[in-house]
């Protein structure tokens, strides 16, 4: 039986800062199937139509975070994202908002990383090694384990409105990831986190717009987390 097919035209925003003025919108058109994702649409793209569109991919599974891009105006992961998820003929495609592009759909991340470093994000525990493993109760894990979903994509920060006012505030992701550890029984750098999310481009910027839930393509309750965040920030204490 034929794959059922509908013509689509992408409108995508082409930059590239070290030739162009200023960024352009180009369309192409193409015959997809309504079950395609956006990402392989974008391949099609590049393999057949213009060699020289610039995006980052690489697992194609929702795994990587790197297809984070700007989809029919949402923060989206373009392998996540079906053509007949988006209504009307027209797929509008732009790099993530609130970062500097690097070239067309590809954005520059060293600031995300730079805030993401500020929260230290893996465990520390400096204490005895254990014969066989950190022990943790499922209640102590449940007070974190949505946290540990996060893949780093960006969607969240980029969706983020107190991020677009002043990009020196860490953003949903680097917070995410101080939460993830701060609830984390086994760690013992909480108080140091605690340090970096109470400054004042920290966790108290967070206004609880809720975009960032929205966006999250690993359905993680951002501001649930914010919130443990703010009320161990609070009081000055963490799990560890
Ligand atoms: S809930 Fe907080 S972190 Fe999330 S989008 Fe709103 S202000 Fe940003
Ligand atoms: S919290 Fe969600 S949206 Fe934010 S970086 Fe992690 S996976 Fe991406
Ligand atoms: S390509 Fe890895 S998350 Fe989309």
């Amino acid at each position: 039986m034929p794959v059922p097919t509908v013509t689509k035209t992408f409108l995508i925003t082409r930059f590239d800062p070290a030739r162009d003025g200023a960024p352009v919108v180009r369309e192409y058109q193409l015959d997809c199937d309504p079950m395609e994702r956006v990402l392989t649409a974008l391949n099609r793209i590049k393999w057949q139509q213009d060699g020289t569109l610039s995006y980052r991919r690489s697992c194609g599974h929702a795994v990587c975070g790197s297809c984070a891009m700007t989809i029919q105006g949402a923060s989206r992961l373009a392998c996540k994202t079906l053509v007949k998820d988006i209504a009307g003929d027209r797929i509008v495609v732009e790099p993530l908002k609130g970062f500097p592009v690097i070239k067309d759909l590809v954005v520059d991340m060293s600031h995300f990383y730079h805030n993401l470093r500020a929260v230290v994000p893996y465990l520390v525990n400096n204490g005895p090694k254990p014969a066989k493993e950190r022990r943790q109760s499922p209640e102590e894990f449940d007070e974190f384990e949505d946290a540990t979903k996060c893949i780093l994509c960006g969607c969240c920060t980029s969706s983020c409105p107190s991020f677009w006012k002043n990009d020196s505030y860490l953003g949903p992701a680097a917070l995410v990831k101080a939460w993830r550890f701060v609830g984390d029984s086994r760690d013992e750098a909480g108080s140091q986190r605690i340090d970096a999310v109470n400054g004042h481009d920290g966790v108290w910027r967070c206004h609880t717009i809720f975009n960032c839930k929205e966006a999250c393509p690993k359905e993680i309750d951002i501001p649930a987390a914010l919130s443990r965040l703010k009320r161990a920030a609070a009081w000055g204490r963490a799990a560890g």
